[in-house]
């Protein structure tokens, strides 16, 4: 099938939950019909059909949005959209319920995919059934592609390839800090937080997901001298303060290797990397790193609990569904920094990206990082060695995404530090 005979350009699926309403209105905000040619899509025709209304009421370029009807659990409907579709840009979640059919039928139809999974588990699942075939098909099915990974990812690619133009050398290691920032978190989040939970408990291959560093590097190439995320507050080797692991890192940091990995190692076999938050100097932030751990380990401790887990899942949690206002989700920042460093011919060198922006991580900026990430695809603009396969943010788009997001208001800065 050759792209011309596809109907859409891109297709939001999962369109009338949180963050696939936040990315079609990005969408429709960004582009117009006859730059982009849209559909949303979901399970239920009723809130699509209202969703189109509300879209098309706060556009004066779209008089209207075609609408794709499907079901996760129905690997029928999800052939014909990814057949008539050149990407599928999916928040249906958790991915580990509901992702595997639809990255099935996207690559046996040849057809590029892009998501927001922080499961690290499922990407395994697809690393492993997937990679192959999606190579086979020219299927380019790049996994998170929201505030996981995209900052961390991009934002080491920014490092690596400044390095390498300034110094001839890549950085030997990264660290990356979370500088800053606030946010919220949606049910649909925190389902997916639970459902990785849960595979972990009962899916000894998800444990050693969870467990290795390197799970998500190409199989045979899954060992090697970085020892994982850190676990305990920390001095940090290059910054002058105290940090705290990160919840992020173990999806982040494994991105990241595979990243490298994929493009055949370009920042070496012993390439480190490193994701913390940063809890300031002296006795706060000795206290603060400590609080901050010991609040994820408790967490951590609780979700691994069944009963404890069913019972947060049940009554704690928000419902899949709920999630920020518009004006939340356009609210809030987030800043990255990602410190690299290396030895080119005149000795040590450290360089710095900056990445980030004034909207609320998880929902106004995932949603412009997802966009933009399924635009890239759409349109070709991207600076990678694949036309298939499964891929990251940086092995599978690269630079020209953080063009895009300069473009709308996105910090994405690099240089020396
Ligand atoms: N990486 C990041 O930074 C980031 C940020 C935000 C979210 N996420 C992830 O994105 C995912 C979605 O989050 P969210 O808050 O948007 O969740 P949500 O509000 O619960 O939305 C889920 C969507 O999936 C749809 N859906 C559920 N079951 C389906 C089925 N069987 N067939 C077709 N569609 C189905 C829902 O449709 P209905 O409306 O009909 O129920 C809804 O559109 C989660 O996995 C979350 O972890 C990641």
């Amino acid at each position: 099938m050759t792209d011309t005979d596809r109907t859409h350009d891109v297709v939001v699926w999962g369109a009338t939950g949180v963050a696939g309403r936040f990315t079609a209105e990005y969408l429709t905000e960004r582009y117009g019909p006859a730059d982009l040619s849209l559909a949303v899509g979901g399970r239920n025709r009723e809130k699509l059909d209202a969703l189109v209304d509300d879209l098309t009421g706060r556009s004066d370029a779209w008089d209207d949005v075609p609408v794709v009807v499907g079901d996760a659990t129905d690997p029928e409907s999800l052939r014909a959209i990814a057949r008539d579709t050149r990407v599928v840009c999916t928040t249906v979640g958790p991915y580990t319920a509901y992702g595997t059919p639809l990255v099935e039928a996207c690559v046996e139809a040849g057809t590029d995919y892009c998501d927001l999974t922080g499961e690290v588990n499922w990407v395994r699942e697809t690393v492993d059934r997937f990679h192959e075939a999606a190579v086979e098909s020219d299927a380019r099915i790049v996994h998170s592609c929201g505030f996981d990974s995209v900052p961390a990812d991009v934002g080491t690619l920014l490092v690596q390839s400044f390095a390498a133009e300034t110094y001839g050398e890549p950085c030997e290691a990264v660290r990356i800090y979370l500088d800053g920032g606030s946010g919220s978190v949606s049910g649909g989040t925190l389902a997916s937080f639970g459902e990785l939970f849960e595979a972990a408990a009962t899916d000894p291959l998800a444990r050693e997901a969870l467990r290795n560093p390197y799970s998500l590097a190409p199989r045979g190439e899954r060992s090697g001298v970085d020892p994982g995320e850190q676990r305990r507050p920390r001095r940090d080797p290059l910054r002058d303060e105290w940090t705290a692991p990160s919840p992020m890192a173990p999806v982040n940091e494994r991105v990241v290797r595979r990243s490298n990995a994929l493009l055949g190692y370009p920042w070496g076999r012993e390439f480190k990397c490193g994701e913390v938050v940063p809890t300031g100097s002296g006795p706060i932030g000795a206290a603060t790193a400590s609080a901050v751990a010991g609040g994820l380990g408790l967490f951590s401790a609780a979700m691994s609990v069944g009963p404890v887990r069913d019972a947060l899942r049940r009554y704690v949690f928000p419902d899949p569904g709920e999630g920020p206002t518009r004006e939340e989700a356009e609210a809030g920042s987030f800043l990255i920094r990602v410190l690299g460093r290396g030895t080119g011919a005149d000795g040590p060198f450290t360089v710095e990206a900056e990445f980030g922006t004034d909207r609320d991580p998880g929902y106004g900026a995932t949603a412009r990082m997802l966009g933009e990430s399924a635009v890239c695809l759409a349109r070709g603009d991207v600076d990678s060695p694949f036309d298939g396969g499964v891929l990251t943010p940086a092995s599978g788009i690269g630079l020209p995404l953080a063009e895009r997001l300069r473009d709308v208001g996105f910090t994405a800065a690099v240089g020396e530090s």
